[in-house]
């Protein structure tokens, strides 16, 4: 069976604090975007995964074995899986690939095993795999808090599209919070932020920019770029260092600086569904 597993953009992203245990608290507007990786799942002799982009991990690092794995572990049913994995998002790009990835693949195992777990347990479970993994289980519009993990579904906002531009080289994700400081940080009120976009407005900020501009000064040039092409509205999307614009596009921006450029639009799930891409929506 076939499976899509969708990138997510932060419309808003503010850092409250540092934890003790190392993560940080956040308050953010997280939103599923029509750009899909799809996963071929299906019962096997062997566990094996693949990938059409060889750059992706495939050994236990991957977040799907993590999926795999807990499911078993949680379920204790026994089974190998075969799992095509065909790669779109790009990677070290604050798209949430790798989390999507292993959402989706704890859907698909469990709709391989008759939806045998409700998805308000998989949602829990997904937060064991990483803080951004249960955002997938939302209605793909939330407003999640805490490390990110708990997800609260809002209804889809207006439909809206906008540009994807990701510069060839990407950042890691532990690198950018550590080098964070939440206490230089403007104090927004990330709840009338939430307002302001329920009500149909916008106001895009992403308090993750200082730190990745700090480890990487070229990607506020590149920003900057951006801006000069007219665009109303740029910004980088989670820990980057993809940069999401709103506004038309200028025709020519080089494809040798950003290798990844893509027209998106915004993407909701009507759950018990899955995502799809409008032409074939997989569903179970
Ligand atoms: O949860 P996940 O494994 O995706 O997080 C990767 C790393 O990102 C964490 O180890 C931590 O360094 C950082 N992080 C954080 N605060 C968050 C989410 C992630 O500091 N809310």
């Amino acid at each position: 069976m076939i499976f899509f597993s969708p990138a997510k953009v932060n419309l808003f992203l503010r850092i409250l604090r540092r934890r003790s245990d190392g993560y940080h608290d956040l308050a953010s507007l997280f939103q599923a975007v029509d750009l899909y990786d799809t996963l071929h799942v299906e019962f096997s002799e062997e566990d094996c995964l693949t990938c059409n982009d060889l750059q992706v991990p495939l050994g236990p690092s991957n977040l799907i074995w993590k999926a795999i794995y807990l499911y078993r572990q949680q379920t204790g049913y026994a089974f190998k899986l075969h799992i095509q994995l065909d790669k779109k998002i790009p990677m070290e790009a604050g798209l949430g690939g790798g989390s999507s990835n292993a959402a989706t693949a704890l859907w698909a195992i469990n709709a391989l095993h008759d939806h045998s777990i409700s998805e308000s347990e998989l949602c829990k479970w997904a937060a064991e795999i990483g803080s951004d993994v249960p955002f997938f289980f939302s209605s793909g519009t939330a407003y999640c808090t805490g490390r990110g993990e708990q997800v609260n579904s809002l209804l889809p906002l207006k439909p809206s599209s906008f540009w994807i531009f990701k510069p060839l080289f990407g950042l890691s994700t532990p690198l950018v919070y550590n080098s964070l400081r939440a206490d230089l940080l403007p104090s927004r009120d990330p709840e009338a932020y939430l307002q302001t976009f329920i009500k149909g407005h916008h106001a895009y900020f992403n308090d993750l920019e200082p730190s990745a501009f700090e480890l990487l000064p070229k990607l506020k040039e590149i920003r900057e770029l951006l801006r000069s092409h007219g665009f109303e509205d740029v910004m980088m999307t989670g820990s980057g260092t993809a940069m999401i614009c709103f506004g038309e596009k200028i025709p020519s921006l080089s494809k040798e600086i950003f290798p990844f450029q893509q027209r998106v639009h915004f993407a909701n799930r009507s759950p018990p569904h899955w995502y799809g891409n409008g032409q074939k929506t997989c569903f179970n």
